[in-house]
């Protein structure tokens, strides 16, 4: 069959190719151990879940606005203002099925042939196929694991050129938990107006970070507005990954052109899903604290436990969700000659599911989600020991 040059630039999401992997293991009974899914294990709240039975029950299951209810329109920007200090209204506001359509919407619209994204690396998989599908070059600026993998202005600005027209930093990071403190954020939002580029803050984990870190927005700056893009989601959050809500904040305009999109391709996104990212905007913060405790917990106990095996090399992941530990120790051995070799003896050999670093942009390094229960990450641990004490 012959497909278009524009599909064929990109690749199925590696983190998409492993859950089907460890789910093909686990129909044949295997007992796997799962670290692949960046996905939160806790239910939806309650007061979500109820919004979304009501708007069934009051029949708004009808086609909505394109670009979002109203309402919503309005909630998001107001909650965003309250948790994160920003200053958007409903126009500059426009709602999409998820975090990842509202980034490959704005990136359709603003990227185009020969145009470079600078994207600090390990970045998050579905960054660089998103801007070649869009016809645009990713320029990889790769981060330092003894930086916390945090992204620096003065390594970012090394990489622009004439042709770039967007930075993007995610923070906290899918896949290596790196935060990017306020005042180097600023020093990149700096940088962008200098050059006049737009900054993309992918600000899906906003809220899952670890003392002594704050939730942070690049839209809560002073200045430079202009420059700025914001990408939400409920899907961490709220632990609503499966409800498929996403927001992009921005200049007008931009938004405008965004809604055309959406215009002509899925409309709007399911009106129940979002009466109840309603609910999550306007209700209770209260169910964060205890997501992002139990997560605190695990995060402990997963780095505690891979650095005590040895050759294992893990920064204390400061924000999100993962781990994203270097086993370039074990190259080599038995075989093993870059993460891609590991995370597959890991699955096929130790039954545990992890993601290996080429999808994320290093070849040294696997990536662990570690919202899963203590109890399959004690599991995991000790299958890992025993995997790589074998090599
Ligand atoms: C960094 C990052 N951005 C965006 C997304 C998109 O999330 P969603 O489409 O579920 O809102 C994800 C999901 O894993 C992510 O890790």
């Amino acid at each position: 069959m012959e497909l278009t040059r524009r599909i064929n630039r990109i690749e199925v999401s590696p983190t998409a190719v492993v859950i089907s992997a460890a789910d093909q293991l686990k129909a044949k009974g295997v007992d796997v151990a799962d670290f692949g899914p960046g996905e939160p294990d806790f239910a939806t709240p309650d007061h979500i879940k109820k919004a979304a039975v009501r708007a069934i029950e009051e029949n708004r299951t009808k086609y909505t606005p394109t670009g979002g209810i109203v309402p919503l329109r309005e909630a998001i920007p107001a909650w965003h203002k309250r948790e994160l200090g920003s200053n958007y209204n409903a126009r500059e506001c426009v709602v999409s099925v998820g975090g990842k359509h509202a980034i490959f919407n704005t990136i359709s619209v603003l990227i185009q042939h020969g145009d470079e994204v600078v994207l600090p690396a390990p970045y998050w998989v579905s960054f660089p196929d998103i801007i070649k599908y869009a016809g645009g070059t990713p320029v990889v600026v790769h981060t330092r694991q003894e930086d916390g993998f945090s992204a620096k202005a003065a390594a970012i600005e090394k990489a622009i050129t004439p042709k770039t027209k967007m930075v993007i930093v995610n923070s906290p990071s899918n896949p290596t938990g790196g935060v990017v403190d306020p005042e180097e954020y600023e020093r990149i939002l700096a940088l962008c107006r200098k050059h006049n580029i737009w900054l993309m803050g992918d600000e899906c984990y906003s809220h899952f970070v670890y003392e002594p870190h704050k939730p942070f927005s690049i839209a809560s700056a002073k200045e430079g507005k202009e420059q700025v893009i914001i990408i939400g989601s409920v899907s961490k959050t709220f632990a609503m990954t499966g409800w498929r809500i996403g927001y992009t904040l921005g200049p007008e305009a931009l938004i405008q052109a965004i809604v055309k999109v959406q215009s002509q391709s899925t409309s709007n996104p399911t009106s129940i899903a979002q009466y109840a990212a309603l609910a999550a905007m306007t209700g209770t913060m209260d169910t964060v604290p205890p997501m992002l405790a139990e997560y605190e917990k695990r995060r402990r106990r997963i780095i505690e436990g891979l650095r005590a095996i040895p050759g294992v090399k893990c920064t204390m992941p400061e924000g999100a969700f993962y781990a994203y530990p270097n086993v370039s120790e074990f190259f080599g051995k038995s075989g093993m000659k870059s993460g891609a070799d590991i995370a597959h003896g890991l699955l096929h050999q130790a039954h545990v599911a992890t993601v290996a670093g080429e999808g994320f942009g290093t070849t040294e390094h696997v990536r662990i989600s570690y919202a899963t229960s203590m109890e399959n990450i004690d599991k995991a641990l000790e299958r890992m020991r025993e995997f790589f004490g074998g090599l």
